[in-house]
């Protein structure tokens, strides 16, 4: 006889914004692997959430696909709030997504730097301001109740250098606000960051620079996926972390690099 399915009520379930693929995905099957229900946000990548949505269903039944283009602040106030209907629930949020679109001080413009700052730090905010008022509410049933956010930054911050501005700059104002956040939603909300090295390669970089590159570091590796969705998991279940960032970078952080690894 096949073991019954978990009640679905009981079962954690998390928001993973930027998941159909990459990090996201890899972050989605860890903790569907550690009994998490998933909710897979996505924007344009429809076949790979698909995808992604039934390899973690595979793990821990439930998992669905929510899409929404983080940019538009309409979209991210609705997005937590239609997870919440689907699933009853929500104790997680792990902010994934990211804009990444290279300028520098020469290049830079208010158009670039808005594009970044609400899909890479906006959007963060009013989703983990969603994730506080479902706890809050929770509360008044379940006083014991508790949420968490996992931000997703960049060991680049550590390491400054003139490429990719508005990226780094709507990454640092999430470093900002993961210490803000952790102290204004406490003690409903805790609120972590991790940090990625370079982990997977982009389409400025050929295979055999990113291999290169990877080894730049002072233990000769960068991290690996599965290193970053080890952290992440450490983050959403580990009861007294909050207000701080795990840098999971192979102590690439610890070097400096005069540009970024796919303009070296
Ligand atoms: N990859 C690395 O080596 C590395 C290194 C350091 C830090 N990080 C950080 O780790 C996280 C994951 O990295 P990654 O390389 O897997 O990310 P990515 O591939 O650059 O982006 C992840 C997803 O973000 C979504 N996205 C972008 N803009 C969006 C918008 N306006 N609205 C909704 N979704 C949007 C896209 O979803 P769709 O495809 O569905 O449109 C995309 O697939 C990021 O926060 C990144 O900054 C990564």
């Amino acid at each position: 006889m096949s073991a019954p399915l978990p009640q679905v009520a009981s079962v954690p379930s998390v928001l993973i914004t930027g998941a159909a693929k990459r990090l996201g995905r890899e972050i989605a099957l860890k903790l569907a692997a550690n009994g998490w229900r998933i909710a897979v946000h996505y924007r344009d990548s429809v076949e790979e959430a698909r995808q992604t949505v039934a390899d973690c269903s595979r793990l821990t039944p439930g998992a669905q696909a929510f899409r929404s283009n983080l940019g538009n602040e309409t979209a991210v106030r609705n997005l937590l709030p239609s997870v919440i209907e689907a699933f009853g629930h929500v104790d997680a949020v792990v902010n994934c997504a990211s804009t990444f679109e290279h300028d520098t001080a020469a290049t830079f413009s208010f158009a670039a730097m808005e594009k970044h700052m609400r899909s890479n730090a906006g959007a963060a905010i009013l989703i983990s301001q969603a994730l506080h008022t479902h706890i809050v509410e929770r509360r008044k049933t379940q006083p014991d109740a508790t949420g968490v956010v996992v931000n997703l930054l960049d060991q680049k911050l550590w390491n400054q250098n003139p490429d990719f501005l508005s990226y780094t700059l709507s990454k640092s104002a999430l470093e900002g606000a993961t210490t803000m956040l952790a102290i204004g939603l406490s003690p409903e909300l805790r609120v972590v960051g991790v940090a990625p090295g370079l982990t997977l390669t982009s389409h400025l970089l050929p295979d055999d620079k990113f291999e290169e590159m990877h080894k730049l570091s002072p233990l000769g590796r960068s991290s690996t996926p599965q290193d970053v969705a080890y952290a992440v998991q450490f983050a959403v279940e580990n009861q007294s972390i909050t207000g701080t960032t795990l840098l999971v970078d192979g102590g690439q952080h610890l070097m400096r690099f005069k540009r970024d690894f796919s303009l070296m």
